[in-house]
This record gives C-alpha cells, structure tokens and sequence, in this order.
C-alpha cells in the first residue's frame, strides 16, 4: 500500500481520492503500459466480450479525452478512420481526426459529417460523463440525457448493422434507456467491466445491429 508522503495541504477527500489513484492496480498498468487513462482496460474488455472493433472500421469516440480509448481503437482497427470528440483538447493519438467541441452541438455533428465524406460509421463509443453533483438520481438523470443524445448523433451517423457502446449509470433510469435503444438496435445489454470500480455506478450499455430505419445524412 503506497501512502502519500508529502506535507502539501490536501482535503481528505482529495488524500483519499490520491492514495486510491496511487494503489489503483490499472492505473499503475495503464502507466506500464504506455495508456493515457485506467479506462482503457474497459475498452479492452468490452472488445474482448463483443468482438466489436475490426481491421477498415469507421469508428467514432465521443468524450475521448485524454485519450485512453482512442490508443485501444487505433491498435484494432487498422487501416480505418477513427475520429475523437471532447470538450477539452487532447495530444495527438496516432492518425485520429480529432473534433474540439460538445457532441450534442450540431455544428460538431455537421464538421464529422463532412469528414466523413459520405461514408457512415461503424461503431460509435460514449465514455462521455457529465461532470457528478454527487447526488445519485441527479447524475443518473444527466447521464440519460447524455445517453438520449448520443442516441440521436448515432441516428445521424451510424450505419444499418453498426454498434454502440455507451456509459450510464446504475440508480433508476438505464431501464429507460434499455428501452429506448431497444427499439433502434437488435441486441441490447448492459455490461460492467471487471475494470471498472466496483463501487461506481458506472456500467456500459451495448447495443448490436443498428436497425435500418434512419434516413442517410449525406444525402
Ligand atoms: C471519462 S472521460 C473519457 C475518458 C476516455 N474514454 C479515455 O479513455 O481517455 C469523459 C470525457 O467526456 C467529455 N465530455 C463530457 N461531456 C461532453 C460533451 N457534451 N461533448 C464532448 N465531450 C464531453 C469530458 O470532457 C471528458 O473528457
């Protein structure tokens, strides 16, 4: 157990949050391993069980900062296109085309759209989070409209027969969610990755074969 040594004034909550970070065994493998965030083990699991990311894929990562997920997607889908989106800047990772701005803003929608040049994406991944008030049903609400969102960039660039990966939070409305993308997708299921703290709420909602019901966006 690593404990912290320095005599810099800290909260409690901020010592707490340091020395889980210091003894955390993926952070200390994502630093080994040369990955940018601890979630890039998630990815890596999520793959592992649904075989989602292939060689020529377009993919896109919305909330891809620092980058951590975009590392694992350039590994995989050689010879492809991958494109980042966040908030906030990201370094350089690989050949990825990276977008600044918030996902839900059709500005952003429309500059990856001309990116893409009339091709449409394969797979869409949501690591996006809104930043936690701490109380559960008002962070579980915000992530269900972050998921609503994300579901309707996929009705704009997602190809029939395409997949989504998307965060939500366990406390109450991912059922909702469950339902709503049911409805788009053949296959839906939530899956929580052994590399992801068990004591977050956080869990991934995969949803397999987009249905053939959204109208191109590129014509
Ligand atoms: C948990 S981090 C993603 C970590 C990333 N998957 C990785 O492996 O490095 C969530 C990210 O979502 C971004 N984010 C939140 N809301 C967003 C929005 N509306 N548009 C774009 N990015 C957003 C945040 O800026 C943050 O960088």
């Amino acid at each position: 157990m690593i404990s912290l040594k320095s005599k810099k004034k800290r909260s409690n909550s901020s010592r707490a949050w340091l020395t889980r970070q210091l003894n955390d065994p993926y952070v200390i493998k994502a630093k080994e391993d040369g990955y940018r965030s601890r979630s890039a083990y998630k990815l890596k699991e999520i793959d592992k069980k649904f075989k989602l990311l292939k060689p020529g894929q377009v993919v896109v990562d919305l909330g891809c900062a620092p980058g951590g997920w975009l590392q694992v997607v350039t590994e995989r889908v050689i010879g492809g296109a991958v494109f980042g989106v966040d908030l906030q800047e990201v370094a350089p990772v690989g050949d990825v085309a990276f977008l600044q701005g918030d996902f839900t803003d059709q500005r952003v929608v429309d500059s990856l759209l001309e990116q893409l040049n009339g091709r449409l994406v394969d797979v869409v991944l949501s690591d996006v989070a809104a930043a936690a008030c701490g109380i559960p049903a008002v962070d579980s609400l915000r992530i269900t409209v972050l998921v609503q969102h994300v579901a309707e960039f996929c009705d704009q660039v997602l190809r029939p027969g395409g997949s989504l990966v998307a965060k939500v939070l366990r406390g109450g409305t991912e059922k909702e969610i469950l339902v709503g993308l049911k409805r788009k997708f053949s296959k839906v299921v939530h899956f929580k990755p052994e590399s992801s703290r068990s004591d977050s709420a956080e869990m991934f909602v995969i949803a397999l074969g987009r249905k053939n019901t959204q109208t191109d966006p590129h014509k």
